[in-house]
């Protein structure tokens, strides 16, 4: 089978590893690709958003599946083109991609259909929003209703935070359309639980969490994603099934209902609060790095699996025993400004798994070439073990113009 994979992360690096695990796999392409998939896979120069190229790429080149990474392209409509092609894909529609790229449609479905997560009101009017934050405790969540990237969420702990938040989002217009869900504060850790979805059909991935803070200790900017690992000890297998039960099957189940079936990966971005497991957010894709720790542990064959989703057959899913742990190592100044087409060195050295978020190849030398750069992922058969090995294999990287978090699973660690 020759298969497309549409993306130019570490993500879709991770996809394009499992793929080549595959037997059923002859080719694969990678739209646009990067440095690192380019040993696994064909770079094509075409870019996420278009469409009509790529579905016109997969139909001349006899593409059997292709596979969506980045939200840009489901959000474009790139699973109803495919569709309408009579092509297969996997990832969901562009009604049902909603769940992600609209924070207001993710939180009334989830109101009609009795889905944990925190109370919530939507605003366009800058007034209304101000009275109404004003009148309830701090702080205050704030939630731009659309994609942002992830910055467009602001946890205020002044009225004079959240007033100049409320500012950006529903005058200045700074995202874009005004329009602003405001939620009640929850605490807990935070994970993320992916499935594949077809339907009603739901196959549970193993969890992991990610660290969105920059810099060790959870401080500093919000980022796409500084490091991951799988399993999580600390969620019990109650939590779990809790979250499989109450959350992503009934969503799944609601989305049909709804009149937009989902089919591709659900991500539940879940907080394990003190009333139960949460939903914080949801992403119509996998997620980025949670995939990167994820997928290595996957024992089934892949393929069977974004087939039996789009095909709405079955399969069933195997996972290894040994744990996972990923540490990103980003440019400086990321997520702010940072310099590009710095050389890096080492990368044969590395011995665990290594996947490119944003680099570039000239002849046989390699250069950042984004904010995040590198994934450096350890296995191990404890979480401690696959640390060691993924800080010794970051330690083989040269490169001067790169940072990483030191203490990627501390939650478990601290302990
Ligand atoms: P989101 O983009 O919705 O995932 O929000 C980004 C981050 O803001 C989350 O990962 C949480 O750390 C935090 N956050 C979002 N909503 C809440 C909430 N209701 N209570 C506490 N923290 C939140
Ligand atoms: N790791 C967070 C995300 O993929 O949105």
């Amino acid at each position: 089978m020759k298969v497309l994979v549409i993306g130019s992360g570490g993500r879709e690096h991770a996809i394009v590893d499992a793929l080549t695990r595959s037997p059923q796999v002859e080719k694969i392409f990678a739209a646009p690709g990067n440095a690192g998939m380019a040993a696994q896979a064909e770079c094509v120069a075409i870019r996420e958003t278009e469409i009509e190229k790529l579905a016109a790429f997969a139909k001349e080149n006899g593409v059997e599946l292709t596979v969506v990474g980045p939200e840009v392209a489901l959000a474009a409509g790139v699973a109803d083109c495919f569709k309408a092609e009579g092509l297969r894909i996997f990832g969901p529609s562009k009604a049902a991609a909603r769940i992600e790229s609209s924070k207001e449609f993710a939180k009334e479905l989830m109101a009609k259909y009795n889905i944990p997560t925190a109370g919530f009101k939507a605003f366009t009017d800058y007034a209304e929003a101000k009275a109404y934050v004003e009148s309830r405790p701090l702080p205050a969540v704030l939630k731009y209703d659309g994609l942002a990237a992830g910055k467009g969420v602001v946890i205020a702990q002044t009225m004079e935070e959240a007033d100049e938040a409320l500012k950006d989002m529903l005058l200045d217009t700074k995202f874009g359309q005004g329009k602003v869900v405001v939620e009640d504060f929850l605490t807990g850790p935070e994970f993320s639980f992916m499935g594949f979805v077809s339907g009603e059909k739901v196959w549970p991935m193993q969890l992991a969490q990610d660290h969105k803070r920059a810099y060790d200790g959870d401080k500093g900017p919000n980022t796409g994603g500084m490091g991951a690992y799988s399993p999580l000890p600390f969620v019990t297998k109650e939590d779990e099934e809790f979250a499989l039960n109450e959350i992503l099957k009934p969503v799944a189940a609601a989305m049909v209902k709804e009149g937009c079936p989902f089919e591709g990966v659900l991500y539940g971005g879940l907080m394990k609060t003190p009333d139960g497991v949460k939903v914080i957010e949801f992403n119509a894709r996998f997620g980025d790095p949670e995939t990167e720790v994820v997928l290595p542990r996957l024992k089934s064959d892949i393929v069977d699996i974004f087939c039996a989703v789009a095909d709405h057959s079955d399969t069933e899913l195997e996972w290894h025993d040994f744990m996972t742990l990923g540490v990103v190592l980003a440019s400086k100044g990321y997520p702010g400004d940072y310099k590009k087409g710095v050389e890096i060195g080492g990368l044969n050295e590395v011995e665990g798994t290594l996947y490119h978020m944003g680099t570039k190849a000239e002849g046989e030398k390699i250069f950042t070439n984004g904010g995040r750069v590198l994934f450096v992922v350890g296995k191990g058969a404890t979480l401690d073990e696959a640390r060691r090995n993924a800080l010794k294999d970051v330690e083989r990287v040269q490169c001067d113009n790169l940072f990483h978090r030191t203490d990627i699973g501390h939650y478990v660690f601290d302990k």
